[in-house]
């Protein structure tokens, strides 16, 4: 099924007769909204007004918020407030909407009577201006605001069916406040459905479709992204997903690219969680995707043990490594309830003599549900958790990119019953890796995924034989709700759909695109052989050899593109990229890509040395350099003091005169797309080589193919272009470098930026404190002592020009080592188009949210209309 053309019928409802009425604000003392007439939005795009669902009888009145003008046939109602309490209409007397000297809004059937009111309580009525007013925004969103901007009450904190952008799902500590998008019970009838949308409580961690009290589907524990961004090909917008942690709450919001307002997730009367897109040309409602999409994303489908394998062509149920049908024929006619079960029991804390259990690890999953949050917890320590409590059968652990309100950034998952709704996604953003606890031959025999295999034995059965003395040290926190923390949720089912619509794509465009990004490579290469560069390839079988088939203990990072692990290879230390399996290029094109990097050498680029493929295995070979990154070094307290400011000079130059080999002194123009500090590595003597450039070539073939693009890069470096439109050339990298240059001045963080500084993020900060002439203040105080403050002046300066909204005012890179290098000092005012404070649209505010995340992207330009 096709669900991208589907269109939805059930939305076309009838308007009331035609509006005359068209303000977009109900103000105190003035007339009561009526039947006849609606509220309209000033840009247009939203009305308020009285509908009736049905077309054959009107007695029936709900007060609503739906779509306004623009060829829309019929009402698509985003917000209904009188749900549960219909008006009806007279032909002497009708209800009607007005707002109070308590600044409440009420709406009041015929007679009078009280049928739906905003309830805002300890406004003192004697202290109301008389500029408070209720105010239908363009967003959709219907705000009481106080006459000094406050909004005292907002429709978006009240959901009906519909997430529009902007709007937040979440979670208010204080109140313990939790709203749910409630389906309507029929395609006729708003009053709630039985199906219902929102963050699981107990967890905090995650999202549920219930249906009353049942699961329906499962996202799964948030992995700890900030911002998920993909597009949507087949409505030509970008799509970002942020999770966002205050003091306060913590919600999933989102929001769109500019232009694509008519965009919603709504849970329908049938019980799906859908994006649904408005298409101009066949005037229909689109359905850009449904969920869950197929019999096996449904909760809990492929039974205990089992998971959901979306990894495939058409998702089927696969027991867990390890684990076989609980019933093999019931399984084989697709009667997944009953689960798999163990091929091998465990040793656990019984079995003596042979062998202990150990844990294999399985990447690019779902996890679990029913699982427990141990507060506190690092990779280590949440193994030796699991692997040390006999009951534990699997773990999984992530960094959240938020603290929430307890400081705790940590998210160690255990297990101790049953596996149930787990999927496998892939290697796609939102997965986690799962330890899954086999018994030790089980786990001896797996192949690449294997990782670690701990000898639990010996603990294990200390523990238990001690009892209960030691199990006051092993203590288990109890779940989140009292002990920490934050955190929500998010986006697996982005992640699945992601990669489900890549597969879509890649099947029907991959011919049409390779044979021109082909020709485009040779034409790079002007005709001369590839193979005339000397590039060693290497056999994959040496490098398994000498990573001990990729086991953990070699592994020295992780980023977007894959693993790197550090290794011996012919008597030589070399770092071992594994490129994640992302990317569908074919060998030969990656061999290509490869020499091409292979011949970009520069002092401040890291040396690739040598490649290897085998089948889907992709693996790049370069120097090793002993300093790691940049940014282990930089943002380490302990070790920040090893970069004095001469260094961090050095740093910035030769990052800058890298970056003008990258752009316009090699013959490839090669885009970066991904600089950051921990893409900048420094040898014994502190230089830096950038790394990880040309990753982007060997990924674009990719990109361009797949259906539904993942925005390469790092939220927080990226150009707002890119971020927003996908939209990148050299001026994206110079972006970057400006936010990596302010960094290295102000030794801060941009992901994590301290808000206590009052502002949004590090851009902003550092403009203002430079237009206040307070620019020598930026400088980290651990450089206090070696800088020189027209150096930091400068760099301060060259930062604010480069990381410009527009990309046009940006310079090049050209111009960037000139200025370095030389110390001028007739460099141009940076443009102040860092929009902060002014506007008070919703969208504007969401934007200063998002923005204020921590880890996080800047969303400037949404409300730019
Ligand atoms: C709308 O209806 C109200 C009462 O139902 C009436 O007082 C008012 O005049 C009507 N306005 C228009 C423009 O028809
Ligand atoms: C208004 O809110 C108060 C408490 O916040 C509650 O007791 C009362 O029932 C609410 N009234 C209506 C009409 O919802
Ligand atoms: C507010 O309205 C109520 C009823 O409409 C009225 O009794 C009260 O005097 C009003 N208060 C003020 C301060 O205007
Ligand atoms: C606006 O007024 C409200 C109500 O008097 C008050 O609670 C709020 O703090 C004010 N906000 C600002 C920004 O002045
Ligand atoms: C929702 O639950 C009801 C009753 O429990 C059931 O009849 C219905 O089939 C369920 N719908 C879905 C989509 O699961
Ligand atoms: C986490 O550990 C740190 C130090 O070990 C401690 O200060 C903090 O209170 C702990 N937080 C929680 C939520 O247990
Ligand atoms: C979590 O963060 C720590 C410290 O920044 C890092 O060493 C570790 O590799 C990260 N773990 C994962 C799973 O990303
Ligand atoms: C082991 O895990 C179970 C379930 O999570 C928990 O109830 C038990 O207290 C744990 N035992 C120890 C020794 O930590």
């Amino acid at each position: 099924m096709d669900w991208s053309l589907a269109v939805l019928l059930f939305l076309l409802l009838l308007p009331l007769p035609p509006p005359c009425a068209s303000d977009d604000r109900l103000s105190l003392g003035s007339k009561p909204l009526s039947p006849n007439s609606t509220i309209v939005s000033t840009g247009g795009g939203f009305a308020l007004g009285f509908f009736s669902p049905t077309s054959s009888n009107q007695a029936k009145l709900y007060l609503g918020i739906w779509y306004a003008g623009g060829g829309i046939p019929g009402l698509t109602v985003v917000w209904v407030a009188n749900r549960d309490t219909p008006a009806t209409a007279t032909n002497t007397a009708a209800p009607t909407l007005s707002l109070t000297n308590t600044s409440n809004l009420v709406l009041s059937d015929a007679g009078g009577a009280v049928l739906w009111t905003t309830n805002v309580t300890g406004v003192v009525s004697s202290s109301i201006p008389a500029g408070v007013a209720a105010v239908l925004l363009d967003t959709g969103n219907l705000v009481i605001r106080h006459p000094n901007g406050t909004a005292l009450w907002e429709s978006f904190d009240h959901p009906s069916d519909s997430f529009l952008p902007g709007m937040k799902i979440g979670f208010v500590y204080a109140t313990r406040a939790t709203e749910r998008l409630v389906s309507w019970a029929a395609p006729d009838d708003p009053s709630p459905g039985s199906f219902t949308y929102g963050v699981d409580t107990a967890t905090l961690l995650q999202l549920f479709l219930w249906n009353g009290t049942r699961p329906l589907m499962r996202d799964g524990p948030w992995t700890g992204y900030a911002v998920a961004g993909w597009y949507q090909a087949n409505a030509g917008v970008f799509v970002y997903q942020a999770v966002v942690s205050t003091a306060d709450e913590i919600y999933l919001t989102y929001s769109v690219s500019d232009g694509a307002s008519r965009i919603r997730f709504v849970v329908t009367p049938a019980g799906a969680y859908q994006l649904q897109s408005w298409n101009a040309g066949s005037s229909s409602w689109a359905v850009l995707g449904d969920s869950p999409a197929y019999d096996c994303n449904r909760y809990g489908h492929c039974g205990p043990y089992g998971y959901c394998d979306n990894t495939v062509a058409a998702p089927t149920c696969v027991c867990l490594d390890g684990f076989e049908p609980a019933d093999t024929a019931e399984w084989s006619r697709g009667g997944f309830e009953q689960g798999c079960r163990r091929k091998e029991a465990l040793a656990g804390c019984a079995g003596g003599g042979g062998g202990g259990d150990g844990f294999l690890a399985l990447t690019g999953m779902k996890s679990p549900d029913k699982f427990v949050h141990v507060a506190n917890r690092t990779l280590d320590e949440c193994a030796a958790e699991c692997t040390s409590n006999c009951s534990c059968v699997a773990y999984a652990y992530a960094n959240l990119s938020t603290t929430g309100t307890t400081g705790d950034m940590t998210r160690c998952l255990v297990w101790s019953g049953e596996l149930i709704d787990t999927e496998k996604l892939g290697d796609v953003v939102g997965s986690d890796t799962l330890y899954l606890r086999l018994a030790g031959t089980d786990a001896a025999v797996q192949g690449n995924v294997f990782s670690a295999m701990l000898t639990v034995c010996a603990t294990c059965r200390r523990t238990c034989v001690k009892g209960k003395s030691s199990s006051n040290a092993l203590r288990i926190a109890l779940p989140t709700v009292l002990t920490s923390t934050i955190l929500i949720i998010t986006g697996i089912l982005l992640a699945c759909w992601i990669k489900s619509k890549g597969k879509r794509g890649n099947k029907e465009d991959n011919n049409k695109i390779s044979p021109g990004a082909r020709s485009k490579s040779d034409e790079l290469v002007e005709g001369s052989a590839a193979q005339d560069v000397e590039l060693p390839f290497i056999k994959f079988e040496d490098i398994e050899a000498a990573t001990q088939n990729f086991s953990e203990a070699y592994k020295i990072g992780q980023g977007g593109f894959g693993k790197v692990y550090k290794a011996m290879l012919g008597g030589q230390e070399v770092a071992i990229k594994r490129l994640s399996k992302d990317s569908e290029q074919g060998m030969e094109e990656f061999r290509n890509e490869a020499i091409l990097i292979a011949k970009l050498q520069h002092r401040n680029l890291v040396r690739l040395l040598g490649c290897s493929v085998q089948d889907r295995e992709k693996i790049l070979i370069y120097e090793y350099l002993p300093n790691r990154s940049l940014d282990a070094i930089l943002f380490d307290n302990s070790r920040k003091v090893l970069l004095d400011w001469p260094t961090r000079f050095n740093i910035i130059k030769g990052v800058a005169r890298g970056l003008l080999y990258l752009h316009q002194d090699s013959r490839l123009t090669i885009v970066h797309r991904d600089l950051k500090a921990a893409n900048v590595l420094l040898d014994a003597e502190m230089r830096p080589k950038i790394a990880d450039f040309g990753m982007a070539r060997i990924f674009s073939d990719n990109q361009k193919n797949a259906n539904t693009q993942r925005v390469v890069g790092t939220y927080g470096y990226m150009a707002p272009e890119y971020a927003m439109e996908g939209v990148f050339s050299i001026k994206s990298d110079v972006y970057s470098f400006g936010v990596l240059t302010l960094e290295l001045v102000t030794g801060i963080r941009r992901s994590a930026f301290n808000k206590t500084k009052d502002f949004p993020n590090l851009t902003i900060y550092a403009w203002d404190m430079w237009k206040e002439g307070n620019g020598k203040d930026l400088a980290d105080p651990s450089i206090m002592d070696t800088c020189s403050v027209d150096e930091v002046l400068l760099c301060s300066h060259m930062a604010l020009l480069c990381a410009q909204e527009n990309s046009d005012d940006r310079p090049l890179m050209s111009s960037v080592v000139l200025a370095l290098e030389n110390g001028s000092t007739t460099l141009p005012t940076p443009n102040n188009s860092w929009h902060y404070g002014q506007g008070s649209s919703d969208m504007e505010q969401t934007r200063y949210r998002i923005d204020s995340s921590t880890n996080s992207l800047t969303l400037t330009n949404i409300e730019g209309r």
